[in-house]
């Protein structure tokens, strides 16, 4: 869809207490899991985005009774590790890596052949970090030639679990390694060359399954049956980042954002901007169904480029849109490495920023695996978000502070991860409107 954009001008110094919609990577974990325990659970705050709507249906493809009694909220009848059915059609995950990454683990151990389709993006997102290791397992799964989906898997495998060194550091990869080793003889370990987010060990324990973790490590044993549970879905920081770098940016701005997720390993932009020299108080602490949530606030700074430290990007690994706006609009350079893995998200998120960045009038020297932004005056223009959410969103910041009108083609996409986001954007103050 290229036919719906934005025009981002200057608004109003951003105020007021943001209600951010729920976190994206819980809410496709929850309904998973959900789905696949014995009993009811009950998930409230689930994202009505595009992306976990997408993994809902596919769980009623697989046989699973999924009920909306209200916004935000499912009631979803497990039927047991033993009770998915084989669907009659494709499995369409949508936009969603973590879908088709996760499922793809889930779906090799059934007793049913299945195939994982998704839309332009994602159908050239790489697969082999996860089919190479399921491979290992005993799974059988066909992509095309380059890795890419769609995905056939094979059922009716026998698998075996393994201990596997991830070369990525990818939630992806390890949620969905763990998820084939429940269905696997023996154990099954992975381990990560940096830390990452823990939801699916977290969410799985609190499902009554017996899993080993610590930072960079899971362990667990296949066989195990999960136990239904009510989930609260805490709000989604990487959606919450946009408003937290735009009230930077924007002279007197003061906004609180609600009861937001601050999961240890999702919020390395709030140490990159206090780096750069952000004012943001973390207020009213308290735990959500294991997660740790806080409100947060944030009031206008002045921001001064920094080097962003490697040990820190895969703690902000969604989070670098919104950066280099904060970096375009910072005084002095900000340089970012070691985050190649930007190159194979949604988009080319390195390419796409540097472009659109450079558009605008901002200097910006990319590398393989980063970029140096150079702060200064950023102008208006017209940007092309490559389809992807997090760089149309990111955009609109930058409209806020640029000399001239910000034009965001392509923005259809910003559903998956945070409908209403335009909504909420004008009502903090946002110039945003329709193009
Ligand atoms: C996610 C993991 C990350 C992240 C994505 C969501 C998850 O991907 O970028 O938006 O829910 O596990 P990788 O595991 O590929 O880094």
């Amino acid at each position: 869809m290229t036919s719906q954009s934005w025009i981002a001008h200057t608004g109003s110094a951003l105020q007021g207490a943001l209600a951010i919609p729920g976190d994206k990577s819980v809410s496709h974990r929850s309904v998973m899991f959900a789905a696949l325990a014995d009993g009811t659970s009950r998930i409230e705050g689930f994202l009505e985005g595009e992306d976990t709507r997408a993994t809902a249906a596919i769980f009623s493809q697989l046989g699973v009774r999924i009920e909306t009694p209200s916004p935000s909220t499912r009631i979803v009848r497990g039927v047991g590790v033993d009770g998915l059915k084989a669907p009659s059609a494709a499995l369409d995950c949508g936009n969603a890596g973590t879908g088709m990454r996760l499922l793809a683990g889930l779906l090799a151990a059934q007793p049913f052949d299945s195939t994982l389709i998704g839309d332009a993006s994602l159908s050239k997102r790489p697969m082999r970090r996860v089919t190479g290791p399921l491979a290992q397992m005993g799974a059988k799964i066909d992509t095309c030639d380059d890795g890419t989906p769609p995905l056939r898997i094979h059922g009716g495998q026998a698998l075996t679990g393994i201990d596997f060194t991830s070369p990525v550091a990818s939630a992806q990869v390890k949620s969905c390694l763990l998820l084939a080793g429940l269905y696997a003889q023996g154990e099954t370990t992975v381990r990560e060359p940096h830390p990452t987010r823990d939801y699916t060990e977290r969410m799985l324990s609190a499902f009554g399954v017996e899993i080993d973790f610590s930072p960079g490590y899971a362990k667990l044993r296949g066989g195990q049956r999960l136990r239904a549970t009510d989930i609260a879905v805490p709000a989604d920081f990487s959606s919450a980042a946009f408003f937290i770098v735009a009230a930077s940016l924007i002279p007197g701005s003061d906004v609180t954002l609600k009861a937001v997720g601050l999961n240890p390993r999702r919020t390395g932009l709030l140490e990159a901007l206090r780096l750069m020299g952000a004012d943001i108080e973390v207020l009213n602490p308290a735990e959500h169904g294991g997660e740790p949530v806080a409100d947060l606030r944030v009031r206008h700074a002045v921001l001064k480029g920094a080097r962003i430290p490697e040990s820190v990007v895969p703690d902000m690994i969604d989070e670098f849109p919104a950066l280099f706006v904060a970096a375009a609009a910072a005084q002095g350079q900000t340089i970012v490495s070691g985050a190649a893995e930007l190159r194979v998200k949604e988009s080319d998120r390195l390419a796409a920023m540097a472009t659109g960045l450079r558009s605008l009038g901002v200097q910006v020297d990319e590398t393989p695996d980063g970029a140096t932004i150079h702060g200064g005056p950023i102008g208006g223009g017209i940007i092309e978000s490559h389809g992807d959410h997090r760089i149309a969103m990111a955009f609109c910041i930058a409209g806020q502070l640029s000399t001239g009108e910000v034009v965001v083609l392509d923005i259809a996409n910003v559903a998956t991860s945070f409908p209403g986001f335009d909504t909420l954007a004008r009502g903090a103050g946002f110039g945003l409107r329709e193009g």
